[in-house]
């Protein structure tokens, strides 16, 4: 092996050992984030609120329509939106107020048949309705996925590089 190779050599390892350790640092910031999976979700919940929150999702059955952590009933075929990252999009307020609607699609219209459309909870006691804003609120996602993500559509759709300009943080959504 040459000298030049060699040294290409060593940069590319180290390269690899300074990503990792990024991609370890961020990792760790977030919990319930697993350093293989290298995904960007997270949730902010603490460990009661996990429990009960995956809990109540579960024997509601949203997950024959959603799905949440990669998991998701393959059988039902629904086109509904995944819920991970849910709570860097919509806060604890909007959420209660969506699921305590008798017509949530009056708060989010829909296009789907009424058959996959989300279902009201507003029959649901308070109490739940509660648990289920705070436990969705919690799914975060890291910032910089939703800036590498609009920064790839940005650059998709113009052709041009992302200015440095956009990368300020938008307050969050709640329409
Ligand atoms: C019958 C399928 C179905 C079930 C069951 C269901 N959902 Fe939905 N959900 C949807 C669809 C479809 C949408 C998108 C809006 C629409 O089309 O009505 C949605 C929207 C949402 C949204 C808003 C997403 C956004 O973009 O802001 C949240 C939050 C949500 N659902 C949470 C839940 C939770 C929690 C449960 C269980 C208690 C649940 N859903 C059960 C189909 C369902």
């Amino acid at each position: 092996m040459r000298r030049g190779e060699k040294g290409i050599l060593a940069v590319a390892a180290l390269s690899v050992v300074i990503l990792l350790g990024i991609k370890y640092l961020r990792n760790t910031e977030g919990d319930a984030v697993s350093f293989d999976q290298g995904v960007p979700f997270y949730t902010t919940a603490s460990p009661e609120l996990k429990v009960a929150g995956s809990d109540i999702y579960r024997q509601l059955g949203c997950k024959s329509c959603h799905s949440l952590w990669s998991v998701r009933d393959l059988t039902a075929n629904v086109p509904s939106p995944a819920l991970d990252g849910i709570g860097s999009l919509r806060d604890e307020s909007w959420l209660y107020a969506y699921f305590s609607a008798e017509s949530p699609q009056a708060i989010l219209p829909s296009r789907l048949k009424k058959k996959y459309q989300m279902p009201s909870y507003a029959h649901l006691p308070e109490q739940d309705r509660k648990l289920l804003a705070a436990y969705m609120s919690s799914l975060k996602v890291e910032d910089w996925y939703l800036e590498d993500t609009k920064k790839a559509e940005f650059e998709k759709l113009t052709g041009k590089p992302y200015p440095a300009t956009q990368v300020s943080h938008e307050p969050q959504n709640q329409k």
